[in-house]
């Protein structure tokens, strides 16, 4: 939203001007429908004179003292809680009108000479619980409650997560604690982890004490002392301990091979290799063919997927399905839909609203031969349909679903991406990139298309808010009532949300 227009809106614009021309000093003020306040608390009594006085010479409106009047709150080195914190003492009532803004907004809008748009990183945001929250105490129907004041869910499928991640130095630490307790199959501390790493992945602010995570779900008491001692030492020393321990690392390299998962890192492991030339030396070993795939291709499937790259692998599978279906509908998903810039492969959705089960089945069959014959096929697992209709839709939250579907690495010709660079070649004319593909029934597409957006932990949350908050299941192909006792069928990702009575979210948003 345009700056001007968000600070005209509401009816404080009024009573700005209205103050204004009875004030009789308007020729100066560049910036009418603004009022600024600025913060002396952390910032200082010196350091606030000299801002005051430059953002009036700037052309700003600047109140001495805090009043009705006042349209936004400019602070430094306060955190959103701080600011409303200290107007619930001066039982001033925040308001949607009421902008709380960080220093680096006003800074920006002077160095511009204009109003620059407010984001994120400008708006301090504070969580609080209903309740507690110093708006909610207010009837007057101008003064609704705070924006920046609202309850975050512990579901992520009502969160809102961009890439934009303030708060990176907890999430890694908590990614990395999370993956520990993978390998060690702990899984209720993975979950642990994981929920905490992505409720913070969707704040609209950076934690800075203790005090910004009052009210934030999903913060276990173990977690809370991790996130202390980031902020307290700027790193946490079981996160330190994890990153030297031998297990930990052994399972981080033995699973960056494509093919290898627990089970095989762990009997690696147990039989005392710890690097990934040990193992390729050993003749006693016997690897699968997806294994030996996986070692072949090492170097080029752990250097991550470009946007470019995806593109260009898109425009093949595009080529390839539309040979032998013209009519199918081919969908970019995972991390790419997201909204990623790099992925460890890419995902693809098929379906078509007119072929025959035969077709369908087809397909996949053709489209690999097809690639075999141009010599781009480097490795190739297909798994058949086992889907039922009107079967349930699954229980388990991380089930896999039933499409039919192949799991790829195809040869990726350099002169097919269109980025010029293609760094990771390195003389090669071509790299491997992992492709994965599923191709569904048109009538369940968009539970297919959900389901294979991701992020792994929306998914999860998705249906665990299904399954405890509506009565219903849901998985990759189906979503059905319990209380109704009917499948409740769905055109878009949209009709999904809908009869979950869930807000939209765009894929973007799914990052958790
Ligand atoms: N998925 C699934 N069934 C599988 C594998 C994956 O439903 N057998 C879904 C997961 O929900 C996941 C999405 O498909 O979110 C994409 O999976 P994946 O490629 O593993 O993850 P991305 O989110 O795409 O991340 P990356 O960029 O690392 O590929
Ligand atoms: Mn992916
Ligand atoms: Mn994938």
């Amino acid at each position: 939203m345009d700056p001007l227009q968000m600070a005209c809106t509401g009816p404080r614009k009024k009573r700005a001007r209205q103050m204004d021309t009875s004030m009789g000093s308007t020729q100066d003020i560049k910036f009418q429908d603004l009022v600024l306040f600025i913060l002396e608390k952390k910032m200082g009594t010196t350091r606030r004179a000299f801002l005051m006085e430059l953002a009036r010479r700037k052309g700003f409106r600047v109140e001495n003292e805090l009043s009705d009047s006042v349209t936004h709150i400019v602070a430094e080195n306060n955190s959103g809680s701080d600011v409303l914190e200290w107007l619930q003492v001066q039982k001033i009532k925040a308001s949607s009108q009421l902008e709380l803004l960080d220093v680096s907004w006003l800074i920006e809008c002077m160095g511009a000479g204009k109003l620059v748009e407010i984001t994120g990183k400008h708006q301090l945001v504070s969580i609080m619980v209903r309740g507690d929250c110093p708006a909610s105490h207010d009837s007057s129907p101008q003064k609704t409650e705070s924006a920046a004041v609202q309850k975050i869910s512990q579901y992520a499928c009502q969160r809102r997560t961009t890439l934009n991640n303030h708060n990176h130095i907890f999430t890694d630490a908590f990614e990395i604690l999370a993956e520990n307790c993978e390998f060690r199959e702990n899984e209720g501390s993975y979950v642990t982890y994981m929920r905490a790493a992505s409720v913070l992945k969707s704040l609209p602010f950076s934690i800075i004490s203790m005090k910004d995570t009052e009210g934030i779900p999903c913060l276990a008491d173990k977690v809370k002392c991790v996130i202390e001692e980031i902020i307290e030492d700027g790193e946490s020393s079981e996160v330190k301990a994890v990153l030297n321990d031998e297990r930990y690392k052994s399972f981080k390299l033995f699973t960056s091979v494509f093919g290898v998962g627990l089970k095989t890192a762990e009997k690696w492991f147990r039989l005392g290799f710890r690097t990934l030339s040990g193992i390729m030396n050993d003749k006693t070993l016997k690897l699968t063919h997806m294994q030996k795939a996986g070692f072949l291709y090492y170097e080029d499937l752990v250097s991550c997927v470009t946007r470019a790259e995806a593109e260009a692998v898109g425009v093949l599978v595009k080529e390839a399905v539309w040979a032998f279906l013209p009519d199918a509908i081919v969908t970019m998903t995972g991390g790419f839909r997201r909204g990623k810039k790099v992925g460890h492969d890419v995902d693809f959705l098929i379906t078509s609203p007119e072929a025959t089960e035969e077709q369908e089945q087809q397909l996949l069959h053709k489209v690999i031969t097809f690639w075999e014959k141009e010599g781009l096929l480097l490795y190739c697992d297909l798994y058949e349909s086992t889907f039922e209709k009107l079967k349930m839709p699954s229980r388990k939250v991380d089930a896999l679903d039933h499409f039919q579907k192949c799991f790829l690495i195809l040869k990726l010709h350099r002169e097919c991406v269109d980025d010029g660079t293609s760094s990771q070649l390195q003389g090669k004319t071509w790299k491997a990139i992992r492709v994965d593909l599923v191709v569904c029934p048109y009538e369940c597409r968009a539970f297919a298309l959900l389901g294979w957006t991701g992020s792994p932990q929306f998914e999860r949350d998705l249906r665990r808010y299904a399954t405890h908050e509506r009565k219903m299941m849901l998985d990759n192909h189906a979503l059905y009532d319990k209380t109704k006792r009917k499948f409740l069928s769905a055109d878009s990702e949209e009709d999904i949300f809908a009869h979950l009575g869930l807000d939209y979210i765009e894929p973007w948003e799914r990052n958790a």
